[in-house]
């Protein structure tokens, strides 16, 4: 039973989650700085589903419970806002206050303008850039060269959220926008709990740079708006659905705002889907009995000739890949909430301005929902499992008001750029390269993922 406090004056009598004390100072920061994600799993064993601990000056609590996170995240979301991680002026700087951050009135209009932009329909019809980019790219590949292929997917994920967002190719501006993206998503890659707990305005050589970095691509972006809004023509691309975007009374997203959604789906919508692809060549290569049956799906349902959309109800067990793929390697490996009121989970008062994160790596390996959960195994995912399964024991996508808006695009996109490159290549993993983790923003391959190629 968990539920929000009535809040009269008070406390709850239930007691506060256990949990480690930590540095004097800097609580546990220094042990979370140094192992990430061993130390998410240490606290799971040691303390439990609900742990408390403290970052500094900042009462954290961990949850690894699927009905606790479900809590949390939908049943009684309104107790929550978006944690402090996403209200530095770092991660304000970058995506403002779009879809991902804001909060309260503002994002449920927001919500409500950009909802239609990702119906079903209306993505079906970027199967075929998709496609046709994944193509390109492999159009210069050649059998036995080496290639990090975390870095082409990179590339190509960009190329097709440039292609939908703007219906701008990848050349000139678009090309710029990313170059400058990924140096200014820099700074979160290292240091991360410093950098977010810390509101650091100091100038910085890091943070002249970084804001050097958002003022150029302000500057792109504000452009592309003025000249779609001058030509006022409806390019069927996301800018064009969200510039006309129409609230009930009348009122329409103002060029800041468009700003800030771009950059939010830039940001949200490329890495993900890149780091998904990744991970699953990753996983492949490791899994040929996994990759065997794939092959067979590809050329039963293919044949050889280019997937669409209308392909992917066929390609089930090409899906099922991407959801393994998913559950092992999470790109958005964790999730963070703030407690507004006192709350009750698990037996325990999560007490009010908790930053309350629940961890996709850590509940999808969990062995309680998950048998032999280290293994790559596509096969689990039958509707029997599925529907057997706690409904937050997997949440790639989050869950909730704040799910995911983008996971039909993301899915649709992992599907058929799996299908259309697996037909023509596999990948077998370069021995003298080791890929480490790296919980950043995303869940990353550290320096990126080595592969041979060979043609099928
Ligand atoms: C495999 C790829 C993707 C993964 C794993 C992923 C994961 C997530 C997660 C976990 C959230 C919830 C964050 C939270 O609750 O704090 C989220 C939100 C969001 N995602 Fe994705 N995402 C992916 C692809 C995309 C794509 C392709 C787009 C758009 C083109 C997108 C746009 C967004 C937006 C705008 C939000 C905020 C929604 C809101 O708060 O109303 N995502 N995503």
């Amino acid at each position: 039973m968990s539920k929000a406090i009535d809040y009269s004056g008070e406390r709850s009598s239930a007691s506060l989650p256990p949990g480690p004390r930590g540095n004097l100072i800097l609580g546990v920061m220094p042990e979370f700085n140094r192992d990430m994600l061993g130390f998410i799993e240490r606290m799971r064993g040691d303390y439990g589903d609900v742990v408390r601990m403290r970052f500094f000056y900042l009462t954290v609590v961990f949850l690894y419970n699927p009905d606790h996170i479900e809590q949390v995240l939908s049943t009684n979301a309104r107790n929550f806002i978006k944690s402090r991680s996403l209200r530095t002026p770092f991660f304000r700087r970058l995506v403002g206050n779009g879809l991902l951050t804001s909060e309260g009135e503002e994002w449920k209009r927001q919500r409500r303008l950009a909802q239609p932009a990702f119906h079903r329909q209306r993505i079906s019809a970027y199967g075929d850039v998709m496609v046709e980019y994944a193509e390109r790219m492999m159009s210069g590949w050649t059998h036995g060269e080496v290639r990090d292929i975390h870095r082409d997917m990179m590339r190509l994920t960009l190329e097709v959220v440039v292609k939908t967002l703007f219906d701008a190719d990848i050349s000139g501006d678009a090309d710029k926008v990313g170059r400058v993206l990924s140096r200014m998503v820099k700074p979160f890659a290292s240091q991360a709990t410093l950098k977010w707990i810390l509101d650091n305005r100091l100038p910085t050589p890091t943070h002249r740079r970084f804001n050097a970095a958002a003022r150029e691509i302000d500057e792109i972006i504000y452009r592309l708006i003025a000249e779609r809004r001058s030509s006022g023509s409806d390019r069927g691309d996301l800018l064009s659905m969200l510039l006309a975007a129409h609230d009930e009374d009348g009122s329409q997203l103002t060029d800041r705002q468009l700003r800030d959604e771009v950059m939010t789906l830039f940001l949200a919508g490329h890495e993900t889907t890149a780091l998904t692809l990744s991970w699953a060549w990753y996983l492949l290569a490791q899994n040929p009995e996994v990759e065997k049956t794939f092959h067979a799906e590809l050329d039963q349902v293919l044949n050889g000739r280019r997937p669409t959309v209308a392909d992917m109800p066929r390609l089930q067990y090409t899906e099922r890949i991407a959801k393994e793929s998913m559950r092992l390697y999470p790109p958005a490996y964790g999730l963070g909430r703030e407690a507004i009121e006192d709350f009750e989970l698990g037996g325990y008062c999560v007490p009010a301005r908790s930053q309350v994160f629940m961890f996709q790596w850590a509940t999808q390996r969990d062995p309680r929902y998950f048998t032999e959960p280290n293994r790559f195994c596509p096969e689990r995912w039958t509707e029997e499992f599925t529907n057997s399964l706690p409904k937050y024991a997997y949440f790639p996508f989050g869950g909730g008001p704040r799910a995911c808006v983008g996971n039909y695009f993301a899915l649709m996109e992992v599907v058929l750029l799996l299908a259309t490159i697996g037909q023509r290549f596999r990948f077998s993993l370069v021995p003298d390269h080791p890929v480490k983790l790296m919980p950043a923003m995303s869940l990353r391959p550290a320096d990126g993922i080595r592969v041979k190629l060979e043609a099928r």
